[in-house]
């Protein structure tokens, strides 16, 4: 009988370290697991933050043309924005059927500048910078210099936009 209690508290003992070194493997794996998560949600917006900016650079030297299709429709005084690599860019089809293309970043702080068809001109809200809609040259306010121009080419009812 003694032998009995003795056996059963032994394999209780036996019990209860396994359970310990159970749960003790448990809490580790799940606080590792944890970790990593934290770790992964901190660390990948800092990698994509410091890997961006060379990401952009190479994706925008990579791209030398673009061909918009639909842009040769574009009416006389109106102005088209679209992608030049990473960056927005602005085509403006004058009312003397020339054509201009640029990018509409601001040389400013970099905000989308857009275009004032009544002004004739293009405009960065963000801090009144002017610039001239035919060669996007810095006219007024704080833009330190114009706005970078592409080349453009309509052929067949298909624009194409290069870089100069
Ligand atoms: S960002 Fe365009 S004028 Fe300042």
């Amino acid at each position: 009988m003694n032998a009995n209690k003795t056996l059963t508290h032994t394999n209780g003992a036996d019990t209860d370290a396994g359970d310990l070194m159970s749960r003790r493997t448990f809490a580790k794996v799940l606080f590792g697991g944890v970790g990593l998560c934290y770790a992964g949600a901190i660390g990948y917006p800092i990698y994509r933050y410091l890997a961006s900016p060379i990401e952009r650079s190479m994706e925008t030297t990579k791209v030398s043309e673009v061909t918009l299709p639909d842009a040769a429709t574009l009416e006389l005084g109106a102005a088209m924005m679209f992608k030049f690599g990473s960056k927005p860019a602005m085509l403006i089809h004058h009312k003397d059927d020339t054509w201009s293309a640029m990018e509409a970043v601001c040389t400013h702080l970099a905000c989308t500048v857009q275009y004032q068809a009544e002004e004739n001109r293009i405009y960065c809200a963000c801090h009144g910078g002017v610039y001239d809609a035919k060669t996007g040259a810095a006219v007024s306010g704080p833009p330190p210099k114009g706005l970078k121009a592409f080349n453009v080419k309509v052929q067949d009812g298909t624009v194409t936009v290069s870089k100069v």
